[in-house]
């Protein structure tokens, strides 16, 4: 297939704190899958952040481990065009634009927005209102065919195609329409500690959530404290929320499917599926913690990645802007 017709994808993830198990599952896995046969964006949504408040250097690190994150997860940067969307100037451009085709019953129907406002009350800015046009913004400006995501985004997808409808419908086919791509399984990772809520960065009690970063002795611990139920029956079902996350959990990091788990652990207990289930984290996520480390040895070479990146995604979102201002009318 010609690089022209290849399908287009765009995602990415805000840089605060760092990456959680669930944003691995639900997205990375995905982007990672996505590689090697489409032309795949990748952004590390910088500006989006500033929604929350925050402190410069602090910020200023978790943007380069963000970088450095997604190349340990095994992001190709040969492959995959990986960039700071703040290093993309017209991210904010078509922002402004997309702010006056959006209305403000449907930023108002947003339900991150609402559970946002909520957790920050005392800083409810304009921005935490208009985020999702940025994201809007960020999709279109790619002409993105897909948008591998987690569950929790799927309003701001179809807020996403809603906005290039009309956009389309009113100065000329301009935009492609993207649609949303899910995992089957593990689109919604949960807390380890609240297996009724999902798996957050943010989640205040820490042990609900695994983070890429986190040493083999929290991981371990955080596991075996996970909350399941008293039934004691390995079972994969909607009144099992605890079990169900940790089979969901174990069959995305291995080769067993959720039949062949319920299967294996059936006679052994939850015990020895949390044991189990415990080294395969460790497993997985040294790896990436220690190459992460050694990324963030490497700030040169972290550079010269996202440079390159913004050149490439600078090119191609240049070529949407210019369509854009033509349609409008602007001189
Ligand atoms: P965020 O951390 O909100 O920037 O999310 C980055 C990506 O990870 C998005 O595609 C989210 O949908 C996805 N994601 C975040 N948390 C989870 C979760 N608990 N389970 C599955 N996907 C998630
Ligand atoms: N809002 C997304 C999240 O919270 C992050 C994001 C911003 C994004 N722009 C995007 C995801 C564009 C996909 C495509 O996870």
């Amino acid at each position: 297939m010609s690089k022209q017709k290849q399908k287009v994808i765009f995602s990415g993830a805000q840089p605060t704190g760092s990456l959680t198990l669930g944003n691995y599952i639900g997205a990375i896995q995905s982007w990672k899958d996505l590689e090697n046969e489409f032309e795949c964006y990748y952004s590390i949504v910088d500006l989006h952040s500033l929604t929350i408040r925050h402190d410069p250097k602090k910020f200023r690190k978790a943007c380069l481990s963000f970088l450095a994150q997604y190349l340990a997860c095994g992001l190709d940067p040969e492959k995959n065009t990986l960039f700071y969307q703040s290093h993309v100037k017209q991210h904010t451009e078509l922002n402004w634009i997309l702010g006056c085709m959006t209305y403000m019953g449907e930023l108002n129907r947003m339900t991150q927005f609402k559970e946002k406002a909520e957790k920050h009350k005392d800083n409810i800015n304009a921005g935490l209102y208009t985020y999702p046009v940025l994201q809007v913004a960020d999709i279109l400006l790619y002409q993105a065919d897909l948008v591998p995501v987690g569950e929790d985004q799927r309003q701001h997808i179809e807020l996403t195609r809603d906005v290039a409808i009309r956009f389309n419908n009113t100065y000329g086919e301009v935009f492609t329409l993207p649609d949303i791509y899910v995992p089957k399984i593990g689109a919604k990772i949960m807390s380890l500690q609240d297996p009724e809520s999902k798996m957050s960065k943010s989640d205040e009690n820490v042990n609900g959530t695994i983070f890429l970063l986190d040493s083999d002795k929290d991981i371990v611990k955080k596991v075996k404290r996970s909350v399941t139920d008293s039934e004691n029956r390995v079972a994969y079902r909607d009144e099992q929320p605890g079990v169900k996350n940790l089979l969901t959990i174990y069959s995305k990091l291995s080769d067993y499917s959720i039949e062949e788990l319920v299967e294996k652990y059936a006679s052994k207990g939850y015990g020895a599926l949390k044991t189990d289930l415990a080294e395969l984290l460790v497993e997985t996520i040294r790896p990436i913690r220690e190459k992460h480390n050694e990324y963030m040895d490497n700030l040169d070479y972290l550079a010269s990645i996202y440079k390159k990146g913004a050149e490439k995604a600078s090119i191609v979102a240049e070529r949407t802007m210019t369509k854009v201002r033509e349609s409008i009318g602007l001189v």
